[in-house]
């Protein structure tokens, strides 16, 4: 995948895939037309930094006392397994607003949310870790986290309130 595709720089240091470029300068904009101020956190991410992140959060549960195992496996309900992530593909993004800027569930409690919802699938983005559907993805609630599907697939998941495994 990672050696395939090719990335354009968005907002700074960030890089997405090229082909959803102007799907993400869409929505920002279509966003801030609405009066929603929409940060980007993360998007492409290399095995090597995901890497990094995965440690970090193992090493994390590791001095909460869980064993070596148990921290693996807690990680990787929460950080996709380097390699894994979807965030290496270039079309995924993870996104906040300045007033709510840590990677946590309350971040659904914003307008920023509430519009992403609303919205991200006119753009093609879909909400990837919904909450409740934690058996099915494998991963803990991300309000934050948005992938893009294309308009016609994200707009059947959104709208049936489905994730991509069921669809
Ligand atoms: N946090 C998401 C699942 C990732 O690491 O890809
Ligand atoms: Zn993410």
């Amino acid at each position: 995948y990672i050696d395939g595709i090719e990335l354009s720089s968005i907002y700074g240091r960030f890089q997405v895939d090229s082909r959803i470029y102007y799907n993400v300068r869409a929505m920002f904009l279509a966003a801030e037309m609405d009066g929603i101020n929409l940060s980007m956190v993360s998007a492409f991410r290399d095995v090597d930094l995901q890497t990094r992140n995965f440690n970090n959060k193992k090493n994390y549960y590791i001095g909460l006392g869980y064993s070596e195992e148990d921290a693996y496996a807690k990680t990787a309900t929460i950080i996709a397994v380097p390699g894994t992530s979807e965030h290496h593909t270039g079309l995924a993004l993870d996104i906040l607003t300045p007033s709510y800027t840590s990677l946590t569930a309350g971040f659904d409690q914003t307008k920023a949310y509430a519009w992403l919802v609303e919205h991200c699938a006119e753009y093609g983005f879909i909400l990837r870790y919904p909450e409740g559907k934690e058996g099915v993805t494998g991963m803990s609630y991300e309000p934050w986290h948005f992938r893009y599907v294309g308009v016609e697939a994200a707009q059947k998941i959104m709208g049936a309130g489905i994730t991509l495994e069921e669809y």
